[in-house]
């Protein structure tokens, strides 16, 4: 069958590689891509967030399959449209309908969700502007640090950690009064702050049955030792070493089942991915939320180590068979290390040419942030290019990726070196 994946980044070179690799897949496309999709895939100049614009490439390209990389065009509500049109409606879409997608696209949401089914997390209350003065008092009634969080979509910028309560009571003013996240924060999510250890679990629900994915680490911020700001997300390994298969059973009873039980309960039509944001403290873990996607570049970590073939996965999938299916997995470690472009998160400059990514043989060679200019190829945004490997534990794969990603170059390149040190 033809096969659509919407997205630019490394999560979605690695669908395409997944997806490439299957004798079911025909024709694959990638909208917009990169320039490591267009050597395995058509890159097609679609906006994933122009609906129409979708539409008539599916109907053009007799597109069968559309794999949803990023969350917006979920939360915006692609699944519904495409079941809503008649020319569409029979086209497998992967990923949850708009109600599901609130999960991600609504905090409110996702903590009123697990309140209602008894689903771990950190205790909350969610405020708006006219009930401000609530807000501070509630700040005051907590102990530092301070969790704030817009309850909309804010490109990954909506949570501030706080250790001054006056610039707690200044920063949700800022977010409420001010709009400093626009419409996301016109309702703000403050809770208690976890302290431990942070790690993913993946799973794909038909909502119903669900396969529960590796699970896996990824590094936020863009300093050695966990320092500086966030980012995106500068490498990943999996498995995590210390989800073992007692604390498994914790995710799987108290998370993962009440979660599909809940969407079932709900009727809402779910045929995509939850990944789900844990904090282990003292052995137990506690949900920190839901996205409704796969992360990156959680995903160039996780689905290379998924052996079975991805389209007929995700064709019982959208079938409601997902019960049907086993998962087949590689029992070899898998690790990432993102290389990506000097000055990002903030600014930085585009434009760089690449080189050295062809002479990779061992590892796996994920394009994020790139694009073909003139026969070269060149940076096109932060996050750059991830390599991946495998090893037989965590530290043999990172290995590898550090001697690999040593042959990359582009100007002012940068990379975490230190990417496994907390785990040792
Ligand atoms: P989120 O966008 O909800 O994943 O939050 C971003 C990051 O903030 C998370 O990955 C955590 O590191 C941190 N965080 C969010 N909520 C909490 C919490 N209640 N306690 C401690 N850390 C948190
Ligand atoms: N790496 C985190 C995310 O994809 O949200």
């Amino acid at each position: 069958m033809n096969i659509l994946v919407l997205g630019s980044g490394g999560r979605e070179h690695t669908f395409a590689y997944k997806l490439a690799q299957s004798t079911n897949c025909s024709q694959l496309y990638v909208a917009p891509g990169n320039a490591g999709t267009s050597q395995i895939a058509t890159n097609l100049n679609v906006n994933p967030k122009d609906f129409q614009e979708v539409k008539t490439c599916v109907l053009e390209k007799d597109i069968q399959m559309v794999i949803v990389g990023p969350e917006d065009p979920l939360v915006d509500g692609i699944y519904d449209f495409f079941k809503e049109d008649e020319a569409l409606e029979n086209v497998m879409l992967i990923g949850p309908s708009k109600r599901g997608a609130l999960l991600e696209g609504s905090k409110e949401r996702a903590k009123e969700f697990m309140a209602m089914y008894d689903i771990p997390t950190a205790a909350y209350e969610s405020f708006k502007a006219e009930s401000i003065e609530a807000g501070k008092t509630f700040l005051e009634s907590l102990k530092p640090p301070y969790v704030l969080k817009a309850d909309g979509l804010a490109a990954g910028k909506g949570v501030l950690i706080l250790n001054d309560l006056a610039e707690a009571k200044q920063e949700l003013e800022n977010m409420l009064t001010n709009k400093k996240f626009g419409e996301a924060s016109e309702t703000v999510v403050i809770e208690e702050f976890l302290d431990g250890i942070e790690l993913s679990v993946f799973v794909l629900t038909d909502g119903k049955n669900y396969l529960t994915l590796p699970t896996a680490k990824d590094y936020k911020r863009i300093g050695e030792g966990d320092t500086g700001l966030n980012t995106g997300g500068m490498g990943a390994i999996s498995p995590v070493p210390f989800a073992d298969e007692a604390f498994m059973v914790k995710i799987e009873n108290r998370i993962i089942k009440p979660t599909v039980n809940g969407l079932a309960k709900e009727e809402i039509d779910y045929k995509g991915f939850i990944f789900i944001g844990l904090i282990k403290v003292n052995d137990n873990p506690y949900v920190i939320e839901y996205n409704v996607r796969m992360g990156d570049p959680e995903t160039e970590v996780v689905l290379p180590r998924v052996k079975n073939d991805l389209v007929e996965v995700f064709e019982k999938l959208s079938n409601g068979q997902l019960n049907e299916i086993s998962l087949e997995l590689d029992q070899r470690s898998a690790a990432t290390v993102m290389a990506v472009s000097g000055g990002y998160p903030e600014a930085y400059e585009k434009g760089k040419e690449i080189s050295g990514y062809n002479t990779i043989k061992d590892s796996i060679v994920f394009h994020a942030g790139t694009k073909e200019d003139n026969g070269k190829v060149v940076t096109s945004g932060g996050r750059v290019i991830a390599i991946t490997s495998f090893g037989n534990d965590f530290n043999e794969a990172l290995k590898k990726s550090y001697q690999n990603i040593e042959k990359l170059h582009f100007d002012k390149m940068y990379y975490r070196k230190d990417l496994g040190k907390d785990l040792n």
